[in-house]
């Protein structure tokens, strides 16, 4: 088939979080099964030292007013990437914000980014089978297929899939919009962008079975819910892969030392190394990491006074990376002051660093308030790093709480201080049972949660989408 891909981010090029690297490795491993793949991204600051090669000229009109737009192909790619040039619109360091706060003109900024990717489609790529578009940035596309181009002579009757791997990013803006946009207006107050990708498409899909299956209901839908049943029998839950090529602790370059289950000698290593550096002390008691996005979805709330707790009562040490909410920081900050010996906060998006310390912990920390899937997990269990989660959408479907003989993590559920508290004692108590803990992390660091298999179903949905059309044509 050829896909069209409209994504946001895309690892290696732009990366605010897993978006990144779910698109990246949805796109590889369709070019890998025989698919031809192009995916669609704006062409952000960051982006305009790559090399590019073919360009193609865009004019189209979006809600009453002329734009011109530039198309340009990435070199030196695996899969075919396109760029969509907009100096006003896309030359920002940043995808979404300031560091502080959305841009204003973010729904005319994706509006746009949705034409002009339709437009290209229309123009140079016509035999297209599938659109594939990503979360929030890439809903009015679902619109715009159906508003604009039902009679097409190219996009006319082609499928639009959606997959929504954070439901809680929606993009709801003033009612105005709509006309802005282009858009047909219902009665709704606000034109919620993700909303207008799960009410248009075709087929959609989230990141996990788990979190497909809290979508039903509020508050996980955040005021969606009703649209989310109303789609139900088109709505489905597909795992995300985790990408072996580029988190392998045995192949990993960002590693001062590579490891695999048959010699971990090169994890202990990581570890010394990462303590040396944030000059933590090195002794024999567990290294609890994490490697987050600072926002409240990833339950700081109640972690950061779960830690206080702890960390008055314990030996163990913590380290964690990531960027975010200020005053969290400040938080996270005030703790490293309070416990010096044992807490560490280093504030920045420092991939090679996220790398290190999946490598280096003995614990990792996911106590998410929710999670559509999740990658950071993923990287844990191959990394020999025992996942503690809180066990909600993809991180109930891929982590196995302990006790028991399938476990591969410590799991827990309560949004509470005294939960969060429990289950880092408990993890502690596992640690203290060399034999229990390295059952566990030796099981979870064979899993394989493998690309290939989520491509599987993508392409079964996409032949359900396709079927769609195909029936109506008959
Ligand atoms: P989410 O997409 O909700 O942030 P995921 O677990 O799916 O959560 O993916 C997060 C991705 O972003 C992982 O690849 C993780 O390593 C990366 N990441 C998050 N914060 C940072 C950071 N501060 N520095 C480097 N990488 C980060
Ligand atoms: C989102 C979700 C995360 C998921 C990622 C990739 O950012 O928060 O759970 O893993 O998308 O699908």
């Amino acid at each position: 088939m050829q896909i069209l891909l409209l994504c946001s981010e895309y690892e290696g090029l732009i990366k605010t979080g897993g978006l990144a690297d779910a698109c990246y490795g949805l796109a590889i491993n369709l070019k890998a099964a025989g698919h031809e793949v192009t995916v669609m991204l704006p062409r952000y600051a960051p982006l305009y030292s790559r090399p590019t090669g073919e360009s193609d000229a865009l004019f189209f009109e979006l809600g009453g007013q002329e734009y011109g737009c530039a198309v340009r192909q990435l070199l030196s790619h695996d899969v075919d990437i396109r760029v969509v040039e907009h100096d006003d619109f896309f030359q920002r360091d940043r995808p979404y914000d300031d560091g502080k706060h959305g841009y204003a003109d973010n729904p005319l900024r994706f509006g746009f980014f949705c034409k002009a990717a339709l437009e290209w489609a229309k123009h140079y790529l016509p035999e297209v089978d599938i659109i594939h578009g990503h979360d929030w940035q890439t809903g009015v596309a679902a619109a715009y297929l159906k508003q604009h181009y039902a009679h097409d002579p190219v996009l006319g009757g082609i499928p639009f899939v959606y997959t929504i791997h954070n439901g809680a990013y929606q993009l709801t803006t003033d009612h105005y919009w709509f006309g802005r946009l282009g858009l047909q207006a219902n009665d709704d107050q606000f034109l919620n962008m993700l909303e207008q990708g799960i009410r248009h498409a075709t087929k959609l899909n989230t990141v996990s079975v788990g979190y497909r299956d809290e979508l039903m209901t509020e508050p996980a839908a955040n005021g969606l819910s009703a649209l989310y049943q109303r789609r139900a029998a088109d709505f489905f839950g597909i795992l995300n892969g985790c990408d072996y090529q580029q988190w392998d602790p045995a192949t990993d370059d960002a590693l001062i030392a590579n490891f695999s289950i048959n010699d971990l000698s090169g994890k202990a290593q990581c570890k010394s190394h990462l303590r040396q550096r944030f000059n933590l002390a090195e002794l024999d008691v567990p290294l609890f990491v994490a490697v987050s996005r600072i926002t409240g979805q990833k339950g700081f709330d109640y972690l950061i006074p779960a830690l206080r707790r702890w960390l008055a009562n314990t030996t163990a040490q913590v380290f964690l990376v990531g960027s975010g909410d200020a005053e969290y920081c400040r938080q996270l900050y005030q703790l490293q002051h309070d416990f010096n010996a044992q807490f560490r906060f280093f504030e920045g998006f420092d991939e090679r660093l996220a790398h290190q310390t999946e490598a280096a912990g003995d614990f990792f920390l996911m106590p998410s308030l929710f999670e559509p899937c999740g990658l950071n997990q993923l990287y844990s269990l191959k990394y020999g790093t025992v996942p503690l989660v809180r066990l909600t959408g993809g991180l109930r479907d891929t982590v196995q709480p302990w006790p028991g003989t399938a476990a591969t993590g410590i799991g827990f559920t309560e949004i509470s201080v005294e939960a969060m508290q429990t289950a880092l004692e408990q993890a502690e108590t596992l640690y203290q049972q060399p034999n229990q803990y390295q059952q566990v992390q030796q099981r979870g660091m064979l899993q394989n949660f493998s690309w290939p298999a989520a491509v599987n179903e993508y392409q079964a949905l996409y032949l359900k989408a396709r079927n769609v059309y195909l029936a109506e044509d008959l």
